[in-house]
């Protein structure tokens, strides 16, 4: 549950601690340090999201893991590390030990507003094994079910299937191309937008009827 300590209005980023079958959604801290950077450091994280650059060094994981932090504190995020609840052994046979950082999964939100934009990434290791799904779901339950919003955002660039599949399975629908919402190496580019509303989410939650 988020603890908000209402004489400060800050939040403790450690009291988070959303737990999934597979998975432990955590603030990231300063031992994250190393994982983070090896885990980011990929070409194809950076190529499909505006903010993680490639390579991704050290000091990106430093500045990240700062700036996360103090997006929890105070309020205007959930910026997640996603690590393994239990021992995970992916399709190169190697098994990879409970607490190993696997990928990143939050919310920004709009502070005058009920929402929040959905983004997430995943380690490529990791992929195609359902991480993606499962942490963006666990993710948008707390962003209504905890935090009262009220709609949920998301968007791709043109091209990234992987993730355009996650938004629908995590419940989403489209909402259309978003032009020149973001601007990526120095150009405006459209985004495909996705959302899910609170009652979509309840309606989801009870199944058919
Ligand atoms: C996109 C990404 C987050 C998907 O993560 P993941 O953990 O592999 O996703 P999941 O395993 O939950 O897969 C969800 C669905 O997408 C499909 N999928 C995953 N990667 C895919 C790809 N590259 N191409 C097509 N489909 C793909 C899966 O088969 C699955 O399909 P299903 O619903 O039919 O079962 C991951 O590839 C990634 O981090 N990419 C780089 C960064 C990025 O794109 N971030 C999102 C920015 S909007």
């Amino acid at each position: 549950m988020l603890s908000l300590h209402q004489s400060t209005g800050t939040v403790d980023p450690d009291s988070i601690r959303i737990v999934t079958p597979r998975l432990l959604l955590r603030a990231l801290r300063p031992g994250d340090l190393f994982p983070l950077a090896e885990v980011a450091n990929d070409a194809e994280i950076s190529r499909w999201t505006t903010t993680v650059p490639h390579p991704y060094t050290v000091g990106d994981a430093a500045k990240w893991i700062m700036l996360s932090r103090s997006l929890l504190a105070a309020g205007d995020g959930l910026p997640l590390a996603v690590v393994l609840g239990q021992t995970l052994s992916t399709a190169d046979g190697r098994s990879h030990a409970a607490g190993t950082l696997v990928a990143m999964a939050g919310l920004i939100l709009t502070k005058t507003q009920p929402r929040a934009e959905l983004g997430y990434w995943v380690g490529r290791d990791f992929r195609s094994l359902g991480i993606a799904s499962e942490a963006a779901g666990a993710v948008i339950d707390y962003g209504f079910g905890t935090l009262g919003l009220a709609r949920i955002f998301a968007g791709y660039f043109d091209g990234n299937e992987g993730s355009e599949r996650v938004m629908r399975r995590v419940g989403m629908t489209a909402e259309g191309v978003r032009r020149c919402e973001a601007r990526k190496d120095g150009v405006a580019v459209d985004i495909n937008g996705y959302a899910i509303t609170r009652s979509d989410w309840q309606a989801r939650r009870q199944g058919p009827a």
